[in-house]
Protein backbone atom coordinates (compact mmCIF):
# COMPACT_ATOMS: atom_id res chain seq x y z
CA UNK A 1 0.00 0.00 0.00
CA UNK A 2 1.21 3.50 -1.18
CA UNK A 3 2.39 5.54 2.19
CA UNK A 4 -0.11 7.97 3.10
CA UNK A 5 1.88 11.60 3.54
CA UNK A 6 0.53 14.92 3.93
CA UNK A 7 2.98 16.44 1.11
CA UNK A 8 1.96 15.14 -2.42
CA UNK A 9 4.30 13.40 -3.85
CA UNK A 10 3.47 14.55 -7.72
CA UNK A 11 6.53 17.07 -9.11
CA UNK A 12 3.51 19.49 -10.30
CA UNK A 13 2.02 20.22 -6.72
CA UNK A 14 5.04 20.28 -4.75
CA UNK A 15 6.42 22.79 -7.24
CA UNK A 16 2.52 24.54 -7.28
CA UNK A 17 3.15 24.16 -3.57
CA UNK A 18 6.85 25.89 -3.09
CA UNK A 19 5.93 28.42 -5.12
CA UNK A 20 2.81 29.53 -3.51
CA UNK A 21 4.48 29.83 -0.32
CA UNK A 22 7.59 31.73 -1.04
CA UNK A 23 5.07 33.69 -2.52
CA UNK A 24 2.86 34.17 0.22
CA UNK A 25 5.91 34.99 2.26
CA UNK A 26 7.10 37.73 -0.79
CA UNK A 27 3.69 39.08 0.00
CA UNK A 28 3.37 39.46 3.73
CA UNK A 29 6.51 40.60 3.80
CA UNK A 30 5.37 43.58 0.99
CA UNK A 31 2.38 43.73 3.17
CA UNK A 32 4.11 44.59 6.19
CA UNK A 33 6.51 47.10 4.53
CA UNK A 34 3.37 48.85 2.78
CA UNK A 35 1.62 48.71 6.12
CA UNK A 36 3.86 49.96 7.97
CA UNK A 37 4.99 53.11 6.21
CA UNK A 38 1.48 53.86 5.36
CA UNK A 39 0.98 53.87 9.53
CA UNK A 40 3.79 55.98 9.90
CA UNK A 41 2.69 58.38 7.19
CA UNK A 42 -0.34 58.47 9.37
CA UNK A 43 1.42 59.34 12.74
CA UNK A 44 3.37 62.28 11.44
CA UNK A 45 0.21 63.13 10.34
CA UNK A 46 -0.89 62.77 14.07
CA UNK A 47 1.64 64.66 15.56
CA UNK A 48 1.21 68.00 13.09
CA UNK A 49 -2.91 67.46 14.56
CA UNK A 50 -2.14 67.38 18.24
CA UNK A 51 0.43 70.45 18.05
CA UNK A 52 -2.92 72.16 15.75
CA UNK A 53 -5.05 71.41 18.72
CA UNK A 54 -2.87 72.00 21.22
CA UNK A 55 -1.94 75.67 20.32
CA UNK A 56 -5.44 76.21 19.57
CA UNK A 57 -6.17 75.68 23.34
CA UNK A 58 -2.92 77.42 24.49
CA UNK A 59 -3.69 80.64 22.34
CA UNK A 60 -7.25 80.62 24.01
CA UNK A 61 -5.62 80.03 27.65
CA UNK A 62 -2.81 82.60 26.96
CA UNK A 63 -4.94 85.39 25.64
CA UNK A 64 -7.59 85.67 28.31
CA UNK A 65 -6.64 87.60 31.63
CA UNK A 66 -4.60 84.35 34.38
CA UNK A 67 -7.62 85.14 36.96
CA UNK A 68 -10.30 83.85 34.31
CA UNK A 69 -8.36 81.56 32.39
CA UNK A 70 -9.70 78.31 34.90
CA UNK A 71 -13.27 79.35 34.33
CA UNK A 72 -12.28 79.57 30.53
CA UNK A 73 -11.06 76.19 30.56
CA UNK A 74 -14.32 74.73 32.24
CA UNK A 75 -16.15 76.34 29.40
CA UNK A 76 -14.61 75.76 26.38
CA UNK A 77 -15.66 73.35 23.66
CA UNK A 78 -12.99 70.92 23.14
CA UNK A 79 -12.75 68.86 20.00
CA UNK A 80 -13.43 65.07 20.66
CA UNK A 81 -10.11 63.64 22.73
CA UNK A 82 -8.65 66.58 23.55
CA UNK A 83 -8.82 67.84 27.36
CA UNK A 84 -6.73 70.79 29.34
CA UNK A 85 -5.93 71.61 32.65
CA UNK A 86 -4.13 74.40 34.83
CA UNK A 87 -1.13 72.94 36.87
CA UNK A 88 2.03 74.87 38.84
CA UNK A 89 4.47 72.34 37.29
CA UNK A 90 5.02 70.72 34.62
CA UNK A 91 3.08 67.46 34.18
CA UNK A 92 5.30 64.37 34.67
CA UNK A 93 2.50 61.89 34.44
CA UNK A 94 3.50 60.21 31.11
CA UNK A 95 7.06 59.40 29.98
CA UNK A 96 8.63 62.05 27.86
CA UNK A 97 8.06 61.70 24.05
CA UNK A 98 10.11 59.92 21.73
CA UNK A 99 13.07 62.96 20.32
CA UNK A 100 11.65 62.95 16.76
CA UNK A 101 7.50 63.56 17.92
CA UNK A 102 8.70 65.86 20.49
CA UNK A 103 10.88 67.71 18.15
CA UNK A 104 8.32 67.67 15.47
CA UNK A 105 5.50 68.88 17.94
CA UNK A 106 7.99 71.56 19.51
CA UNK A 107 8.50 73.04 15.74
CA UNK A 108 5.03 72.92 14.59
CA UNK A 109 3.73 75.03 17.81
CA UNK A 110 6.83 77.24 17.38
CA UNK A 111 5.41 78.10 13.74
CA UNK A 112 1.79 78.74 15.08
CA UNK A 113 0.91 82.33 15.45
CA UNK A 114 0.91 83.50 18.55
CA UNK A 115 2.49 86.94 19.58
CA UNK A 116 6.23 86.30 20.41
CA UNK A 117 5.64 87.83 24.19
CA UNK A 118 2.71 85.37 24.74
CA UNK A 119 4.68 82.57 23.88
CA UNK A 120 5.18 79.46 26.18
CA UNK A 121 9.05 79.76 27.38
CA UNK A 122 8.90 76.00 28.18
CA UNK A 123 7.15 72.73 26.60
CA UNK A 124 7.33 69.49 27.34
CA UNK A 125 5.61 66.70 25.48
CA UNK A 126 4.80 63.52 26.98
CA UNK A 127 3.17 60.15 26.25
CA UNK A 128 3.20 58.46 22.52
CA UNK A 129 1.62 57.73 19.53
CA UNK A 130 1.23 54.20 19.78
CA UNK A 131 -0.15 54.52 23.03
CA UNK A 132 -2.27 56.51 21.27
CA UNK A 133 -2.14 59.56 24.39
CA UNK A 134 0.21 62.44 24.37
CA UNK A 135 0.28 65.41 26.29
CA UNK A 136 1.84 68.83 25.89
CA UNK A 137 2.48 71.11 29.04
CA UNK A 138 3.10 74.53 28.06
CA UNK A 139 4.90 77.00 30.60
CA UNK A 140 2.34 80.05 30.42
CA UNK A 141 4.27 83.51 30.77
CA UNK A 142 4.89 85.60 33.77
CA UNK A 143 4.65 82.83 36.17
CA UNK A 144 1.09 81.97 35.44
CA UNK A 145 1.84 78.26 36.08
CA UNK A 146 1.71 75.41 32.73
CA UNK A 147 -1.34 74.31 30.48
CA UNK A 148 -1.66 70.99 30.47
CA UNK A 149 -3.38 69.56 26.98
CA UNK A 150 -3.76 65.59 26.35
CA UNK A 151 -4.99 64.72 23.13
CA UNK A 152 -5.78 60.98 22.09
CA UNK A 153 -5.50 60.15 18.60
CA UNK A 154 -7.17 57.46 16.75
CA UNK A 155 -5.35 54.41 15.34
CA UNK A 156 -3.88 54.18 12.52
CA UNK A 157 -5.73 52.93 9.58
CA UNK A 158 -3.83 50.79 7.49
CA UNK A 159 -6.26 49.03 5.10
CA UNK A 160 -7.57 52.26 4.45
CA UNK A 161 -10.21 50.95 1.18
CA UNK A 162 -11.43 47.60 0.67
CA UNK A 163 -10.70 48.10 -2.64
CA UNK A 164 -7.03 48.01 -2.12
CA UNK A 165 -7.18 44.82 -0.76
CA UNK A 166 -9.06 43.44 -3.00
CA UNK A 167 -6.75 44.26 -5.83
CA UNK A 168 -3.96 42.99 -3.58
CA UNK A 169 -5.56 39.40 -3.35
CA UNK A 170 -6.59 39.34 -7.18
CA UNK A 171 -3.14 40.21 -7.79
CA UNK A 172 -1.75 37.28 -5.51
CA UNK A 173 -4.51 34.97 -7.17
CA UNK A 174 -3.52 36.22 -10.66
CA UNK A 175 0.04 35.30 -9.59
CA UNK A 176 -0.63 31.77 -8.38
CA UNK A 177 -2.54 30.86 -11.59
CA UNK A 178 0.37 32.00 -14.12
CA UNK A 179 2.76 29.83 -11.45
CA UNK A 180 0.36 26.99 -12.15
CA UNK A 181 0.47 27.32 -15.88
CA UNK A 182 4.27 27.91 -15.65
CA UNK A 183 5.04 24.80 -13.85
CA UNK A 184 2.35 22.69 -15.91
CA UNK A 185 4.51 23.56 -18.99
CA UNK A 186 7.69 23.01 -17.36
CA UNK A 187 6.74 19.49 -16.29
CA UNK A 188 5.09 18.72 -19.62
CA UNK A 189 8.07 16.79 -21.16
CA UNK A 190 8.55 14.94 -18.16
CA UNK A 191 5.31 13.48 -19.03
CA UNK A 192 5.59 12.79 -22.31
CA UNK A 193 9.05 11.10 -21.20
CA UNK A 194 7.09 8.40 -19.43
CA UNK A 195 4.51 8.02 -22.10
CA UNK A 196 7.42 7.02 -24.26
CA UNK A 197 9.64 4.98 -21.80
CA UNK A 198 5.95 2.75 -21.21
CA UNK A 199 5.39 2.57 -25.29
CA UNK A 200 8.80 1.75 -25.84
CA UNK A 201 8.55 -1.24 -23.00
CA UNK A 202 5.71 -2.42 -25.03
CA UNK A 203 6.70 -2.24 -28.60
CA UNK A 204 10.34 -1.20 -29.60
CA UNK A 205 8.84 -0.10 -32.61
CA UNK A 206 7.11 2.34 -30.64
CA UNK A 207 7.04 5.89 -32.93
CA UNK A 208 9.91 8.23 -31.31
CA UNK A 209 9.30 11.11 -29.23
CA UNK A 210 8.56 15.13 -31.05
CA UNK A 211 12.52 16.54 -30.34
CA UNK A 212 11.20 19.74 -30.10
CA UNK A 213 10.39 22.35 -27.27
CA UNK A 214 12.44 24.56 -24.86
CA UNK A 215 16.74 23.32 -25.36
CA UNK A 216 16.74 20.35 -22.52
CA UNK A 217 13.47 18.95 -23.77
CA UNK A 218 14.67 18.33 -26.88
CA UNK A 219 17.46 16.70 -25.82
CA UNK A 220 16.36 14.73 -23.75
CA UNK A 221 13.93 13.80 -26.46
CA UNK A 222 17.02 13.45 -28.09
CA UNK A 223 18.97 10.78 -25.96
CA UNK A 224 15.70 8.86 -25.58
CA UNK A 225 15.08 8.28 -29.07
CA UNK A 226 18.94 7.74 -29.39
CA UNK A 227 18.76 5.08 -26.88
CA UNK A 228 15.91 3.57 -28.25
CA UNK A 229 17.39 3.01 -31.50
CA UNK A 230 20.01 1.68 -30.33
CA UNK A 231 18.05 -0.81 -28.62
CA UNK A 232 15.85 -1.69 -31.26
CA UNK A 233 19.18 -2.02 -33.52
CA UNK A 234 20.20 -4.87 -31.07
CA UNK A 235 16.80 -6.54 -30.52
CA UNK A 236 17.17 -7.06 -34.31
CA UNK A 237 20.75 -7.85 -34.90
CA UNK A 238 19.96 -10.70 -31.90
CA UNK A 239 16.65 -11.48 -33.94
CA UNK A 240 18.39 -11.86 -36.94
CA UNK A 241 21.18 -13.91 -35.64
CA UNK A 242 19.22 -16.51 -34.25
CA UNK A 243 17.05 -16.67 -37.57
CA UNK A 244 20.20 -17.06 -39.85
CA UNK A 245 21.72 -19.91 -37.33
CA UNK A 246 18.40 -22.21 -37.59
CA UNK A 247 17.92 -21.19 -41.38
CA UNK A 248 21.39 -22.64 -41.90
CA UNK A 249 21.65 -25.61 -39.71
CA UNK A 250 18.81 -27.28 -41.71
CA UNK A 251 20.79 -27.97 -44.65
CA UNK A 252 23.18 -29.87 -42.98
CA UNK A 253 20.68 -31.51 -41.31
CA UNK A 254 18.69 -32.37 -44.50
CA UNK A 255 21.90 -33.66 -46.01
CA UNK A 256 22.84 -35.56 -42.57
CA UNK A 257 19.21 -37.36 -42.89
CA UNK A 258 19.99 -38.42 -46.84
CA UNK A 259 23.14 -39.66 -45.70
CA UNK A 260 21.60 -41.59 -43.10
CA UNK A 261 19.63 -43.35 -45.20
CA UNK A 262 22.64 -45.66 -46.68
CA UNK A 263 23.36 -46.52 -43.07
CA UNK A 264 23.35 -50.75 -42.96
CA UNK A 265 22.72 -50.98 -39.78
CA UNK A 266 18.78 -50.81 -39.63
CA UNK A 267 18.46 -50.09 -35.85
CA UNK A 268 21.09 -47.23 -36.02
CA UNK A 269 19.42 -45.88 -38.43
CA UNK A 270 16.11 -45.72 -37.19
CA UNK A 271 17.74 -44.01 -34.06
CA UNK A 272 20.25 -41.24 -36.66
CA UNK A 273 16.76 -40.33 -38.22
CA UNK A 274 14.77 -39.80 -35.02
CA UNK A 275 17.53 -37.78 -33.59
CA UNK A 276 17.45 -35.59 -37.04
CA UNK A 277 13.90 -35.43 -36.78
CA UNK A 278 14.10 -34.06 -33.46
CA UNK A 279 16.68 -31.54 -34.42
CA UNK A 280 14.50 -30.25 -37.39
CA UNK A 281 11.41 -29.82 -34.94
CA UNK A 282 13.64 -27.22 -32.52
CA UNK A 283 15.19 -25.90 -35.84
CA UNK A 284 11.53 -24.57 -36.73
CA UNK A 285 10.93 -23.61 -33.21
CA UNK A 286 13.97 -21.81 -33.07
CA UNK A 287 13.17 -20.23 -35.96
CA UNK A 288 9.16 -19.75 -34.65
CA UNK A 289 10.73 -17.80 -31.89
CA UNK A 290 13.06 -15.56 -33.70
CA UNK A 291 9.91 -14.44 -36.08
CA UNK A 292 7.84 -13.97 -33.45
CA UNK A 293 10.42 -11.16 -32.11
CA UNK A 294 10.69 -9.82 -34.85
CA UNK A 295 6.74 -9.64 -36.25
CA UNK A 296 5.96 -6.30 -36.39
CA UNK A 297 2.26 -6.89 -35.83
CA UNK A 298 0.35 -3.69 -35.01
CA UNK A 299 -1.11 -2.74 -31.53
CA UNK A 300 -5.11 -3.04 -32.17
CA UNK A 301 -7.88 -2.79 -29.31
CA UNK A 302 -9.36 -5.64 -28.91
CA UNK A 303 -11.44 -7.61 -26.15
CA UNK A 304 -9.56 -9.67 -24.19
CA UNK A 305 -12.73 -11.82 -22.93
CA UNK A 306 -13.69 -12.92 -26.11
CA UNK A 307 -9.51 -14.04 -27.12
CA UNK A 308 -9.23 -15.90 -23.69
CA UNK A 309 -12.79 -17.77 -24.91
CA UNK A 310 -11.27 -18.75 -29.04
CA UNK A 311 -8.17 -20.02 -26.82
CA UNK A 312 -10.30 -22.13 -24.73
CA UNK A 313 -12.84 -23.33 -27.37
CA UNK A 314 -9.66 -24.11 -30.08
CA UNK A 315 -8.13 -26.03 -26.69
CA UNK A 316 -11.42 -27.58 -26.91
CA UNK A 317 -11.17 -28.44 -30.04
CA UNK A 318 -7.87 -30.44 -30.34
CA UNK A 319 -9.14 -32.48 -27.10
CA UNK A 320 -12.62 -33.18 -27.11
CA UNK A 321 -12.79 -35.79 -24.18
CA UNK A 322 -11.72 -32.45 -21.71
CA UNK A 323 -14.88 -31.28 -21.92
CA UNK A 324 -16.07 -29.37 -18.83
CA UNK A 325 -12.56 -28.84 -17.62
CA UNK A 326 -11.87 -26.12 -20.04
CA UNK A 327 -13.59 -22.94 -18.29
CA UNK A 328 -13.41 -19.21 -18.07
CA UNK A 329 -14.93 -17.02 -15.14
CA UNK A 330 -14.75 -13.31 -14.90
CA UNK A 331 -16.43 -10.15 -16.68
CA UNK A 332 -18.04 -10.21 -19.90
CA UNK A 333 -15.67 -7.64 -21.60
CA UNK A 334 -12.37 -6.20 -21.17
CA UNK A 335 -11.04 -4.26 -24.15
CA UNK A 336 -7.40 -3.82 -24.16
CA UNK A 337 -5.05 -2.65 -26.71
CA UNK A 338 -2.38 -5.71 -27.56
CA UNK A 339 -0.82 -7.06 -30.61
CA UNK A 340 -3.79 -9.86 -30.94
CA UNK A 341 -1.92 -12.84 -32.78
CA UNK A 342 1.13 -12.85 -30.48
CA UNK A 343 -1.19 -12.31 -27.07
CA UNK A 344 -3.45 -15.17 -28.51
CA UNK A 345 -0.14 -17.61 -28.70
CA UNK A 346 1.35 -16.15 -25.20
CA UNK A 347 -2.64 -17.14 -23.36
CA UNK A 348 -2.83 -20.24 -25.79
CA UNK A 349 0.73 -21.56 -24.85
CA UNK A 350 0.27 -21.46 -21.51
CA UNK A 351 -3.63 -22.94 -21.27
CA UNK A 352 -2.08 -25.74 -23.41
CA UNK A 353 0.31 -26.37 -20.98
CA UNK A 354 -2.12 -26.64 -18.29
CA UNK A 355 -4.54 -28.87 -20.68
CA UNK A 356 -0.94 -31.49 -21.61
CA UNK A 357 0.96 -31.48 -18.09
CA UNK A 358 -2.86 -30.73 -15.75
CA UNK A 359 -5.90 -32.21 -18.14
CA UNK A 360 -7.78 -29.07 -18.11
CA UNK A 361 -8.11 -25.18 -17.58
CA UNK A 362 -9.58 -23.49 -15.05
CA UNK A 363 -9.20 -19.51 -16.75
CA UNK A 364 -10.49 -16.58 -13.87
CA UNK A 365 -10.09 -12.83 -15.13
CA UNK A 366 -9.75 -10.65 -12.49
CA UNK A 367 -11.16 -6.99 -12.94
CA UNK A 368 -8.38 -4.73 -13.28
CA UNK A 369 -6.23 -3.10 -10.39
CA UNK A 370 -3.81 -0.69 -10.71
CA UNK A 371 -4.48 -0.37 -14.56
CA UNK A 372 -3.25 -4.22 -14.88
CA UNK A 373 -5.46 -6.98 -16.35
CA UNK A 374 -4.63 -10.32 -14.13
CA UNK A 375 -5.89 -13.55 -15.91
CA UNK A 376 -4.78 -16.96 -13.37
CA UNK A 377 -4.54 -20.04 -15.36
CA UNK A 378 -5.24 -22.99 -13.02
CA UNK A 379 -4.82 -26.96 -13.24
CA UNK A 380 -5.28 -29.99 -11.52
CA UNK A 381 -1.55 -31.02 -12.94
CA UNK A 382 1.37 -32.15 -10.65
CA UNK A 383 2.87 -28.34 -10.44
CA UNK A 384 6.38 -27.66 -11.37
CA UNK A 385 8.90 -28.27 -8.52
CA UNK A 386 10.00 -24.62 -6.86
CA UNK A 387 13.16 -25.01 -7.65
CA UNK A 388 12.71 -25.76 -11.06
CA UNK A 389 9.87 -22.73 -11.91
CA UNK A 390 13.02 -20.39 -13.14
CA UNK A 391 14.51 -22.87 -15.17
CA UNK A 392 11.32 -23.97 -16.92
CA UNK A 393 11.75 -20.25 -18.57
CA UNK A 394 14.76 -20.35 -20.12
CA UNK A 395 14.40 -21.90 -23.56
CA UNK A 396 14.74 -25.84 -24.23
CA UNK A 397 14.31 -26.40 -20.62
CA UNK A 398 11.64 -29.43 -19.59
CA UNK A 399 11.02 -31.12 -16.62
CA UNK A 400 12.27 -34.73 -16.17
CA UNK A 401 13.18 -36.92 -19.41
CA UNK A 402 10.29 -39.91 -18.98
CA UNK A 403 7.17 -37.29 -19.26
CA UNK A 404 8.90 -35.55 -22.19
CA UNK A 405 8.68 -38.47 -24.36
CA UNK A 406 5.40 -39.10 -23.81
CA UNK A 407 4.15 -35.60 -23.91
CA UNK A 408 6.67 -34.29 -26.69
CA UNK A 409 7.47 -30.73 -26.86
CA UNK A 410 10.16 -28.26 -27.64
CA UNK A 411 10.37 -26.70 -24.48
CA UNK A 412 9.73 -23.12 -25.79
CA UNK A 413 6.29 -22.53 -24.88
CA UNK A 414 6.95 -20.73 -21.68
CA UNK A 415 9.77 -18.53 -23.21
CA UNK A 416 7.94 -17.28 -25.90
CA UNK A 417 4.53 -16.72 -23.66
CA UNK A 418 6.56 -14.52 -21.07
CA UNK A 419 8.72 -12.51 -24.34
CA UNK A 420 5.21 -11.97 -25.84
CA UNK A 421 3.22 -10.54 -22.45
CA UNK A 422 6.38 -8.84 -21.54
CA UNK A 423 6.81 -6.73 -24.71
CA UNK A 424 3.16 -6.00 -23.49
CA UNK A 425 4.24 -4.64 -20.77
CA UNK A 426 2.56 -7.27 -18.55
CA UNK A 427 4.59 -10.54 -17.10
CA UNK A 428 3.71 -14.11 -15.92
CA UNK A 429 4.69 -15.95 -13.02
CA UNK A 430 3.95 -19.66 -12.16
CA UNK A 431 3.00 -20.71 -8.69
CA UNK A 432 1.97 -24.15 -7.03
CA UNK A 433 -1.19 -23.89 -5.33
CA UNK A 434 -2.20 -25.50 -2.39
CA UNK A 435 -3.32 -28.30 -1.72
CA UNK A 436 -6.03 -29.57 -2.00
CA UNK A 437 -6.43 -29.17 -5.44
CA UNK A 438 -2.62 -28.19 -6.05
CA UNK A 439 -1.84 -28.07 -9.77
CA UNK A 440 -0.41 -24.97 -11.37
CA UNK A 441 -1.30 -21.47 -11.55
CA UNK A 442 0.35 -19.05 -14.24
CA UNK A 443 -0.64 -15.60 -13.24
CA UNK A 444 -0.62 -13.07 -15.99
CA UNK A 445 -0.47 -9.58 -15.51
CA UNK A 446 -1.19 -7.24 -18.80
CA UNK A 447 -1.52 -2.95 -18.58
CA UNK A 448 -4.88 -2.05 -20.03
N1 LIG B 1 0.90 -26.53 -16.18
C1 LIG B 1 2.02 -27.23 -15.97
N2 LIG B 1 2.06 -28.21 -15.06
C2 LIG B 1 3.20 -28.91 -14.85
N3 LIG B 1 4.36 -28.70 -15.51
C3 LIG B 1 4.37 -27.73 -16.46
C4 LIG B 1 3.23 -26.94 -16.72
N4 LIG B 1 3.54 -26.05 -17.68
C5 LIG B 1 4.84 -26.29 -18.02
N5 LIG B 1 5.34 -27.29 -17.28
C6 LIG B 1 6.70 -27.82 -17.35
O1 LIG B 1 7.54 -26.79 -17.88
C7 LIG B 1 8.23 -27.27 -19.02
C8 LIG B 1 8.41 -26.17 -20.00
O2 LIG B 1 7.16 -25.79 -20.57
P1 LIG B 1 7.08 -25.17 -22.01
O3 LIG B 1 5.70 -24.84 -22.30
O4 LIG B 1 8.11 -24.11 -22.09
O5 LIG B 1 7.58 -26.36 -22.96
P2 LIG B 1 6.80 -27.64 -23.41
O6 LIG B 1 5.40 -27.58 -23.00
O7 LIG B 1 7.59 -28.78 -22.90
O8 LIG B 1 6.96 -27.56 -24.96
P3 LIG B 1 6.16 -26.63 -25.99
O9 LIG B 1 5.26 -25.78 -25.19
O10 LIG B 1 7.23 -25.85 -26.65
O11 LIG B 1 5.45 -27.55 -26.88
C9 LIG B 1 7.38 -28.40 -19.52
O12 LIG B 1 8.17 -29.36 -20.19
C10 LIG B 1 6.80 -29.00 -18.26
O13 LIG B 1 7.69 -29.93 -17.70
MG1 LIG C 1 4.21 -25.97 -23.48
Amino acid sequence: MARVTLFPRSLFFRAIFVLLVGLAVVQAGGLYLHASDRADLQRLGQAREVAARVMAVYRAVVMSPPEGRAALLREMAFPPGTRAALLDAPPVDMLPALLGVGRLIQADLALSPVPSHLRPHDVVVLGSLYDRLMEVGLALPEGGGWLAVRVTVPAPEIWHSTLNLAGFLGLTALAAVLAALVVRRLIAPLGALTHAAEAFGRDVDAPPLPETGPREAAAAARAFNRMAARIRRFVQDRTFLLSAIGHDLRTPITRLKLRAEFLDDEEMRRKILADLDEMETMLSATLAFGRDEAASEKAATLDLVALIRTVLDEAADAAPDLGGRLTYTGPERLPLAARPVALKRALGNLIANAVKYGDGAAVRLRPPEDGMAVIEIDDNGPGIPEEDIARVFQPFQRIEASRNRETGGSGLGLPIARNILRAHGGDVILTNRPRPGAGLRATVSLPI
